[in-house]
C-alpha cells in the first residue's frame, strides 16, 4: 500500500486526518498480522485433508501432531521417515488404522509440513479427553443414554449439531446407505451397525478413511471432524430410536 500525498493535500480537513491515521493503523495491523501467521508447513497442512483425521493436540483418527513429534523428537531421519509415511501412507505406528498416501505433495511441500510438525514438540497434548458426559432421552417410555444431548434441554428441539447431522447425510450419505439413514441397496444400514457394537471412533476413522475397495468414498479433506460427529449423533439419534424418518424437529 503506498500514501500518496500531493502538495494540495497538506490542507487536510480532520475527517483525512482520521482516514490516514485509520489507513497508517491499518497497515500495522497487517503487519503485526504477518507476525502470526501460520508457518508455510502448516498452511500446506491446512489446505489437504489432514485436519480430518489429525489435530495439533488431540487424538481424532490419526495421533495428535504434538504426540508425533514428541515422539520422534531428537531421532535421526525423523523428517525423511515422516516425509516418506505422509507421501506413501502409513500403519502399524500407532494402530491398526492406516493413512492414507498423499501423492499429491511435492517434497518442498512434504518438508515444510513436517519441519512445521516436528516444531510441535514442546507443546503439550491436550489432557486426556474429559469424562465423558452422558444425556437421557426418553424413548417410547424406556430412557436411552448417549453421550452428546439429541434434544434441546426442556424441548421437542433437536440440537443444531443433530440437525446439521441430518442435512448432511440426507446430502452425502443418502445415496448409498438410504436416505433417514434407513439402510441402501448398496451399502449398510448405519443404524444396525451402531446397535451392533460400532463405536463413535470407529465410525468417524472408517468415515475419513474410506473403504475403497468396497465402494464407500474417503470423506478426508471433504468433512471436518466435526461434520461427520454431527453425521454420527444424527445416525445415532435414528438407531436409539428418539427420531423418527423426515426432518427432525428443528
Ligand atoms: C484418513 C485419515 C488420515 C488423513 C487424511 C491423514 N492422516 Fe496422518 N495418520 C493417520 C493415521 C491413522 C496415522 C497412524 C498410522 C500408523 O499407525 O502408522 C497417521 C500418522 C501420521 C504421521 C506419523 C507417521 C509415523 O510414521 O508415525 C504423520 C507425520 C502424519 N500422519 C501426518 C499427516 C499429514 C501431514 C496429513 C495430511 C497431508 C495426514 N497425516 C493425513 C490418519 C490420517
Ligand atoms: C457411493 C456410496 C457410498 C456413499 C455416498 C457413502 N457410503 Fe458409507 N459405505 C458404502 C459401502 C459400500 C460400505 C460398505 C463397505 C464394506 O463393505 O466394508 C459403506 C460403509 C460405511 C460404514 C461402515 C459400516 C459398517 O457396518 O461397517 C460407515 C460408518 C459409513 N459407510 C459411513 C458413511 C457416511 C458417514 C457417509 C456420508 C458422509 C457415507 N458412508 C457415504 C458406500 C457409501
Amino acid at each position: 500500500m503506498t500514501l500518496r500525498i500531493m502538495p494540495g493535500n497538506f490542507l487536510l480537513n480532520m475527517s483525512a486526518l482520521g482516514a490516514m491515521s485509520a489507513a497508517l493503523l491499518a497497515c500495522v495491523a497487517v503487519a503485526m498480522a504477518a507476525d502470526n501467521a501460520p508457518s508455510a508447513g502448516e498452511t500446506a497442512a491446512r489446505g489437504s485433508d489432514c485436519f480430518s483425521c489429525h489435530s495439533v493436540d488431540q487424538k481424532l483418527v490419526g495421533p495428535a501432531f504434538t504426540a508425533i513429534a514428541q515422539k520422534f523428537a531428537g531421532q535421526a531421519g525423523a523428517a525423511s521417515t515422516l516425509e516418506a509415511a505422509i507421501k506413501n501412507g502409513h500403519v502399524g505406528t500407532w494402530g491398526q488404522i492406516p493413512m492414507p498416501a498423499h501423492p499429491q505433495l511435492s517434497d518442498t511441500q512434504l518438508q515444510q509440513i513436517v519441519s512445521w510438525i516436528l516444531s510441535l514438540k514442546g507443546q503439550s497434548s491436550a489432557a486426556a479427553t474429559a469424562p465423558a458426559q452422558s444425556y437421557t432421552t426418553n424413548v417410547d417410555g424406556k430412557p436411552v443414554t448417549t453421550h452428546f444431548p439429541i434434544f434441546q434441554a426442556g424441548t421437542q428441539k433437536v440440537t443444531p449439531s443433530v440437525f446439521r447431522g441430518y442435512e448432511l447425510f440426507d446430502s452425502y450419505c443418502f445415496r448409498c446407505h438410504g436416505a433417514d439413514a434407513v439402510g441402501g441397496e448398496y451399502a449398510p444400514n448405519l443404524r444396525a451397525s451402531l446397535n451392533n457394537g460400532m463405536t463413535e471412533d470407529q465410525f468417524l476413522s472408517i468415515a475419513m478413511e474410506g473403504r475403497k475397495a468396497q465402494g464407500m468414498p474417503a470423506w478426508a479433506g471433504f468433512f471436518s471432524p466435526q461434520d461427520i460427529d454431527s453425521i454420527y449423533q444424527y445416525t445415532k439419534a435414528r438407531a436409539v430410536g428418539a427420531l423418527s424418518t423426515g426432518t427432525p424437529p428443528e
